[in-house]
């Protein structure tokens, strides 16, 4: 049977940086709180218009060329954002007309921080399947236009990113034990007002109601912060033992965790928990802050960019929770 194997990587920040100093002139907050309680120093910002098509355009392309495909060579796209261009059509259409296609299917998935992985078990089941053999997952998000940059929003707001990444996906006939060997996936929506935005909102009888100003709390982000970390260190060691009983393996095998960038403690919380050694998991909030559907494609990339994880037979465990809720984890082997 066929697997499902990772040929390339690629990412893409917008040139902006926005530094923790940045924000103690806008909001009251300071550099220390936001370093110790997220680990994050600074995030990229868009400082011009630009879609989340836009970025992830400039990933798919790094990628594209990494793996020596064309854009026509690819025969499924996958885009995974929480903040797309505009409100239809999806910014996966967007993206691959900039990338000059004009007929190649494309799936936008809304699927927040576990994005990624729903992309990945999605474009698995298409290339087992024998739908597709060569698949484009992207995930791209431009959160900084969203966010309330005044003291009442600086929980959600200091933590997010703008940003990309790319990988390209190759089904490979072979017996061996690689590429994805097994996804665990998980929604539970009664927890859907611990983490979203709700205006503007097409249950309502009109979409943008009138009379509501536009700095209005309910066009910005809002986050039970306190819970969702209490259930991503609940969930994650949960579903990371569910995907290692799929996949046949022991959590040793694993070399190295690149786990959804949302919060440092989170994912010092979950090593500890799993008695994993810190050098196995994969850290580069402080850089980019929480990209949500970028987030584990870009550690990804730089996990490989620094020899850290690539070789044959390295073992990749991939892990999330978000907005949704959804969670979720995943475990690829190279090929
Ligand atoms: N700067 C300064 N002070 C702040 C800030 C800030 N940016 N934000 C909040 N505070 C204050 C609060 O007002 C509060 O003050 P008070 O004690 O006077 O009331 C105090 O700091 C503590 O606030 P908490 O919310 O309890 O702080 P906590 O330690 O929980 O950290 C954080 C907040 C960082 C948001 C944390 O809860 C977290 O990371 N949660 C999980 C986030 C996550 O994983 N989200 C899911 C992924 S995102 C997605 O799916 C789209």
């Amino acid at each position: 049977m066929k697997k499902t194997t990772i040929r390339s990587t690629g990412m893409f920040v917008p040139p902006n940086v926005v530094t923790n100093h940045d924000l103690e002139k806008i909001m009251d907050t300071s550099d220390e709180w936001i370093r110790q309680r997220t680990g994050i120093t600074q995030r990229y910002w868009i400082n011009e218009e630009c879609g989340a098509s836009d970025l992830g355009a400039e990933a798919a392309k790094m990628a594209l060329a990494d793996a020596g495909w064309k854009p026509e060579d690819v025969d499924f796209i996958i885009f995974a954002t929480l903040s797309p261009d505009i409100m239809f059509p999806g910014s996966g259409c967007l993206m691959a007309a900039k990338l000059g296609l004009d007929k190649t299917p494309v799936l936008d998935i809304r699927q927040q921080c576990t994005g990624f992985l729903y992309g990945l078990a999605t474009a698995d089941a298409y290339i087992k399947s024998g739908l597709a053999s060569r698949v484009l997952l992207v995930g791209g998000e431009v959160h900084s236009s969203g966010l309330d940059k005044s003291t009442r929003g600086r929980d959600v707001t200091v933590i997010f990113g703008d940003g990309a990444a790319a990988v390209c996906l190759e089904g490979i006939e072979t017996d061996k034990k690689v590429g994805l060997l097994a996804s665990a996936l998980h929604a539970d929506g009664n927890h859907a007002d611990s983490l979203m935005t709700e205006l503007p909102a097409s249950r309502l009888l009109q979409r943008l109601p009138s009379g509501v100003a536009t700095d209005d709390p309910r066009y910005y982000p809002v986050m039970d912060g306190p819970a969702i970390f209490k259930k991503a260190v609940r969930m994650l060691p949960k579903v990371t033992n569910e995907a290692l009983k799929k996949a046949d393996i022991s959590l040793d095998e694993i070399d190295l965790v690149v786990p959804h960038q949302a919060n440092k403690r989170i994912n010092q919380a979950f090593g500890q928990f799993m008695k994993l050694d810190e050098s196995k998991i994969f850290h580069n909030i402080e850089k980019y802050g929480n990209t949500t559907a970028a987030s584990i494609p870009l550690a990804l990339h730089e996990a490989i960019a620094q020899e850290r994880v690539g070789r044959p037979g390295d073992t990749v465990l991939f892990v999330a929770l978000g907005a949704g809720l959804t969670w979720g984890a995943s475990i690829f082997r190279f090929f």
